[in-house]
């Protein structure tokens, strides 16, 4: 019986060590994510997809690969076929003008070939504009 006593605190004790090494390997997975993806990808950012691809190097489809959109002019991606409309445009792809085309594609660039009405909400055109500049 006293050995079954004694026993009882040494089994807590390992009980709790494995669950603290558990918190702490928890932990650590959780900030590897935070630092790699510092800016979370708008449930919007969907419709985008459908035309775009956002990885290194991936080949352009129906629109220009968007990956280091934020350090690239307008129609300047090698190799994609821009409208003359968006090659004319020029300019660096800052958040502001991002925000505008991605709410309003046709007025911020009139002539573009980018079939897409925009996302008229602020905060979440704002937030596809933050994710875009993200891709880098
Ligand atoms: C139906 C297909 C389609 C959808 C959907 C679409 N795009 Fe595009 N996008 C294009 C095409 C095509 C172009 C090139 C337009 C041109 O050359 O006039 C383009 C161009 C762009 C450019 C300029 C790229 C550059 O290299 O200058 C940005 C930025 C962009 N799209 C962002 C978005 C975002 C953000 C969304 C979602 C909110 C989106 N697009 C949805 C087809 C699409």
């Amino acid at each position: 019986m006293g050995k079954l006593f004694e026993g009882q605190p040494v089994m807590n004790y390992t009980h709790k060590l494995k669950g603290l090494k558990m918190i702490v390997g928890i932990g650590c997975a959780s900030m590897a994510i935070g630092a790699f993806g510092a800016v979370p990808k708008p449930p919007q950012f969907a419709q985008c997809s459908i035309c775009h691809q956002i990885t290194k190097g991936a080949a352009s489809t129906v629109g220009p690969n968007l990956f280091g959109i934020g350090s690239r002019g307008a129609g300047k991606l090698a190799g994609f076929n821009y409208s003359p409309a968006m090659k004319a445009a020029g300019g660096a792809w800052n958040r502001p003008r991002l925000v505008a085309y991605i709410t309003d594609p046709r007025k911020a660039v009139p002539g573009n070939r980018m079939a897409f009405p925009g996302i008229k909400d602020p905060k979440a055109a704002g937030a596809v504009a933050d994710y875009l500049l993200s891709l880098k």
